[in-house]
């Protein structure tokens, strides 16, 4: 099971590194259509977050240490931020609804919560390839010793 948590928390890192590459691929399309970044939120709303979930379950079935198991969930947490930083942003622009100074302040941090979903899969991948390259064995697995 530890190896299963390896192989998601590395999807989970593909996919983030995937979903800067389709923000880029959106911002690049002409013209800008609601297609536009449709893969961008594909894998915002779903990839990501299923993944963050299969590989929780994962690190909590293979027994990884609690810290652990919450920082595997965190790229979830973070993706809902992503959404409400959007919804907060937007509700700032103008009766247009074009953007404002304000709306733009906000909507950038969408960019660094982006970097810090990078952060956290990328120690979440490294930590879980730790787990399975160890052979301690699991909290409440080891063999007793008389
Ligand atoms: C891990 C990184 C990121 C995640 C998880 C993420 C997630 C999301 C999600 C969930 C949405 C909402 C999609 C929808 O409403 O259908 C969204 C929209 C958007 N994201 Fe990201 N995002 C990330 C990084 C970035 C970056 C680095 C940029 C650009 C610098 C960016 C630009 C945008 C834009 C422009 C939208 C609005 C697209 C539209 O109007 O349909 N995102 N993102």
């Amino acid at each position: 099971m530890r190896r299963v948590y390896a192989v998601l928390a590395g999807l989970l890192l593909l996919a983030v590194i995937a979903q800067f590459y389709f923000a880029a691929v959106g911002a690049f399309d002409k013209p800008q259509e609601d297609g536009s970044f449709s893969l961008h939120s594909l894998t915002g709303m779903m990839v990501i977050p299923v993944l963050s979930l299969l590989a929780t379950i994962a690190a909590a079935v293979a027994k990884a240490p609690g810290r652990l198991i919450g920082m595997t969930i965190l790229p979830l947490g973070l993706v809902i931020v992503q959404v409400l930083i959007i919804v907060l942003g937007d509700a700032l622009n103008d009766s247009a609804d074009n953007t404002t100074t304000g709306s733009l302040v906000i909507l950038g941090l969408h960019a660094l919560n982006g970097l810090a979903i990078m952060g956290v899969s990328g120690m979440v991948f490294r930590q879980a390839r730790l787990l399975a390259a160890s052979t301690t064995p699991a909290p409440g697995t080891a063999a007793r010793v008389a």
